[in-house]
């Protein structure tokens, strides 16, 4: 006898009608979209049983945000994704109200747990409430915990909200018991990172509170990241609601605090605060450690501001940033696309050491689909400003300006075809240094992804241009010596 459909079982008959009707010729070739509907934070990051692994929010209805389930996808080189079935629906009382963001960590057994929060919805007397679930399983198939959720509000000392409590991230220990941060709201600390630890992921006890907004750095903190690299420890938040100030954008944010840690009293002492990429496009980043000891970061390349206004062309909605690599050099976190990418490589051409002034296209040089690398080398010229055109054509561009005396860039898509008031600019700081500016730019279709002097400030925006503007060209207010390395990509 045949047993009734879960919830989940129609979510894959759905995922399986949906694939093949959709083709995958629109896609970006190396940013994940989800299989179909809408796509939000990256969850679940992990190496496990030799492929990466990527889940993330995802509605497969529609090409809005709704009831959370976790799309689930994998991949050998980070770039390539396969998708997998949907693999967690909200369908259990600890979670109906949705999946929200979480992790996932080996087990010692060689299960793969995903850790992620549960929305309880309101009720006639009750706000939503957010609490912290399991679902344990090989790597496709998760059962929840019948324990769910495993972390509630009544885990934590007085003062901590059971309304914003949510998107645990999860490691195993050096000494094989788990470790978790998560994110809560204090009344007076507001956006709080909280640090909490298992013997086996079911049974959790609250160690203490790692940091927190304070007002300073926006009101609720989402989606923390928490893990040492080169010598510093670094927490990663997204904050919401941020005020504008120094290198910071007002509303959402991506936010890395470095410091170090003490964990026998759980204290972080901060060192710095950065933002983690200066784009249009980029929230609640999330990273793994591969088996090459590398930390490598995705997040969302999108915006919950913008996202409102953003042309439905496609039958699913969002995609993911590269990959990064991440490194501390003094004292920054720095990103670079992972090295990966040199195998989607289809070629290479060089120009070296030519002189810039006019408006000029560099032969071999144009496309979407494309790795450019732009050192420019303004010292023994009067330069002062450096503008770089791309997705152009009669009458669309995007324009990435150098103001050599500020010190600054502009990333300008006001021109790039968007037919919305919303934000298309941001101002970056862009110093040359040691003689020259580097510029690295990955354009997969409908985005661009700027990587300023390896990797020291990250500029990550989508563009809505028509395909067939791909032209790129170089100018300058004076004659300045530039190299550039483009390599198409497919
Ligand atoms: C961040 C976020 C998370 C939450 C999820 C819901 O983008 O708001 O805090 O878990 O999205 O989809």
């Amino acid at each position: 006898m045949s047993k009734n459909p879960t919830p989940l079982d129609r979510v894959r008959a759905f995922e399986r009608e949906q694939a093949m009707k959709l083709s995958s010729g629109e896609r970006p070739l190396f940013h994940l979209t989800p299989l179909v509907g809408w796509m939000n934070d990256p969850n679940g990051f992990c190496f496990y049983q030799g492929k990466y692994h990527l889940f993330y929010q995802y509605h497969p209805f529609s090409r809005d945000w709704g009831p959370m389930h976790w799309g689930h996808a994998v991949s050998e080189d980070l770039l390539r994704w396969t998708y997998q079935p949907c693999a967690l629906a909200p369908d259990t009382a600890a979670d109906a109200g949705g999946c929200f963001s979480g992790s996932a960590v080996q087990m010692k057994d060689g299960r793969l747990m995903l850790v992620y929060t549960g929305v309880q919805p309101a009720g006639t007397f009750r706000r939503e409430t957010q609490a912290q679930c399991v679902a344990i399983g090989d790597g496709m198939n998760f059962e929840k915990s019948l324990l769910n959720p495993v972390i509630r509000h009544a885990h934590l000392p007085e003062g901590y909200s059971e309304f914003d409590f949510r998107d645990p991230k999860a490691w195993m220990a050096e000494d094989g018991t788990f470790r978790m941060v998560v994110a809560n709201r204090q009344k007076e600390r507001q956006g709080s990172i909280l640090l909490l630890s298992s013997p086996d992921g079911l049974e959790w006890s609250f160690r203490g509170e790692i940091d927190a907004s304070r007002g300073e750095y926006g009101r609720m903190w989402e989606c923390p990241d928490f893990f040492p690299l080169d010598g510093k420890q670094v927490l990663l938040v997204s904050p919401q609601e941020m005020h504008a100030r120094e290198e910071f954008h007002a509303g959402y944010g991506t936010v890395a605090l470095l410091g170090s840690f003490d964990e026998k009293e759980c204290a972080f002492a901060r060192e710095s605060v950065q933002p983690v990429d200066h784009g249009l496009n980029y929230y609640a980043s999330q990273t793994l450690l591969a088996p090459d000891g590398r930390r490598i970061m995705i997040g969302w390349m999108d915006n919950w501001e913008t996202c409102k206004e953003a042309p439905r062309r496609h039958p699913w909605y969002a995609q993911m940033s590269v990959p990064r690599e991440l490194r501390v050099e003094d004292g920054r976190l720095m990103q670079r696309p992972v090295r990966e990418i040199k195998a989607l490589w289809q070629g290479t051409v060089r120009h070296e050491n030519i002189e810039i002034y006019e408006e000029t296209q560099l032969p071999g040089i144009r496309g979407r689909l494309l790795d450019l690398t732009v050192t420019l080398f303004p010292e023994s010229s009067a330069c002062r400003r450096f503008t770089l055109h791309v997705a152009k054509d009669a009458s669309h561009y995007v324009q990435i300006r150098c103001e050599l005396a500020r010190g600054e860039l502009v990333f300008d898509r006001s021109h790039g075809g968007s037919h919305r008031d919303i934000v298309h600019t941001r101002h970056i700081r862009a110093n040359v240094k040691h003689g020259h500016l580097t510029l690295r730019l990955l354009m997969d279709r409908e985005s661009i992804e700027l990587f300023i002097n390896d990797g020291e400030r990250v500029v990550t925006s989508l563009i809505p241009t028509p395909m067939d503007a791909d032209g790129i060209t170089f100018a300058a207010d004076a004659p300045v010596t530039l190299s550039a390395e483009a390599h198409p990509l497919g």
